[in-house]
């Protein structure tokens, strides 16, 4: 077993800037194993551009054990315009991650359309510090290097799950500008001033070292003044132009908050959130909202409340493209797939692309028709009503980067 691990890690190393990152594609093991079944269909070829549904770009994180809930999530987020990196962090098992690229290689549907990827080098994720904005920024780079057309990256963990299926979420996308953000953020700061704003400290994370606290120096600093401080949720929907800019470098401002960030208290809650907000060219591209139905128990803890079948009708009626955090398999996550997603166990969420008879036998995403249309279901009908919301002029003036 060592030996073909280590086999398999050399075969598909691939080199992203300066980075080392081990990617399992599924498209370098249809070539490279030419002797593994060979797809029953041709994909149907995908079109890009603003006169198609707009594409999006999953970065799905997960931790040890959590491989049932990374594939079961990827089923009922899947369609094959998209492109998914799922990243199991470095408490999982190289095992597991291998287990996860083989199951997904046994799905006719991943295999074919290559579109899902397994990140095998993990890094590690320290929940309060800068090593999670880092493995984000290093997830957003390689698959903007993997696809160069997706329009928005959204990011997603093994304990979310949408309330949406695939072509709603490209229906109601579809009428919005490409080159908006949704980031839910707030300069009120209040009392994280104190508690999240002005501690410094250093993840090990970044360091490669065991320990996976992050430490507290002993000296606060004091709010910076040379840009503004933004917080909100962790979780984001960003357009391809801001990550471009995030990464590519061309201006000082995402660099020099980073190196603020990198010593700060959960900067997943702040960066991108900051960032956007004192930047003059998107600054007006930020709209309120993080899309997700989440529920904070009175006071707050660290981690939002588990939703279960008591919150069904209430997570419905928001119109919230996605919903967390779920238990593993919780009853919910079985009435979302019937009702909503239209899915079976261990098959995509059918979409319009779909076009096998459905019965209880078969798969109708066994047969493809064409990927570039999206056929919207009754639950897009609340999303656009959400959307339309955060998208009108007179609200969204009153709630940006304020
Ligand atoms: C759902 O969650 C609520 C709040 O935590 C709890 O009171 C209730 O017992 C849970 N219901 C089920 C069926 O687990
Ligand atoms: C936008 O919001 C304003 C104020 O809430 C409301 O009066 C107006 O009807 C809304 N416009 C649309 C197009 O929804």
């Amino acid at each position: 077993m060592a030996i073909e691990k280590k086999w398999v890690f050399t075969l598909f190393s691939v080199t992203f800037i300066s980075i080392t990152t081990l990617l399992f594609s599924i498209s370098f093991f249809i070539s490279s194993f030419a002797f593994i079944s060979t797809p029953t269909q041709f994909p149907s070829p995908i079109q890009y551009g603003n006169s198609y549904p707009p594409s999006f770009a999953y970065y799905i994180t997960g931790s040890g054990g959590d491989t049932d809930r990374l594939l079961r999530l990827l089923f009922a987020v899947y369609h094959p315009r998209n492109s998914y990196l799922l990243h199991l962090d470095a408490d999982a098992s190289d095992e597991e991650r291998i287990q996860l690229a083989l199951t997904i290689l046994k799905v006719p549907v991943f295999k074919s359309f290559g579109n899902v990827y397994v990140l095998g080098k993990p890094d590690r994720l320290v929940y309060m510090g800068s090593s999670n904005i880092a493995a984000t920024l290093h997830a957003a780079a390689v698959l903007l290097k993997i696809n160069t057309a997706w329009d928005w990256f959204i990011t997603l963990s093994s304990a979310d799950y949408p309330l949406l299926t695939p072509d709603d979420i490209a229906h109601v996308f579809s009428s919005v500008r490409r080159d908006l953000n949704f980031i839910d953020h707030t300069s009120d700061l209040g009392w994280k001033e104190y508690q999240r704003v002005q501690p410094i400290v250093v993840d090990p994370g970044i360091y490669l070292a065991r320990r996976s606290q992050i430490f507290y120096a002993s000296e606060k600093r004091p709010t910076p003044e040379a840009f503004k401080f933004f917080t909100g949720s962790p979780w984001v929907t960003l357009s391809r132009s801001f990550l471009e800019y995030c990464i590519s470098g061309w201006d000082d401002l995402p660099r020099m908050l980073l190196m603020y960030f990198t010593n700060a208290i959960l900067p997943q809650e702040s960066y991108f959130h900051s960032v956007s907000c004192n930047s003059p060219e998107f600054n007006t591209m930020s709209v309120n909202s993080d899309l997700r139905y989440i529920v904070w128990d009175n006071p707050p803890t660290m981690e939002p409340h588990f939703l279960n079948v008591t919150d069904y009708d209430q997570m419905i009626q928001s119109g919230a493209a996605f919903a967390r955090q779920f238990q593993k398999n919780d009853p919910v996550l079985n009435i979302i797939d019937k009702k909503i997603l239209m899915r079976s166990r261990h098959q995509v969420a059918p979409g319009a692309w779909c076009i096998a008879l459905k019965n209880w036998w078969t798969d109708p995403c066994s047969k493809w028709g064409d990927v570039n249309v999206v056929k919207p279901g009754p639950q897009a009908e609340k999303f656009r009503v959400l959307m339309s919301g955060l998208l009108n002029d007179s609200n969204a003036e009153l709630s940006r980067c304020k």
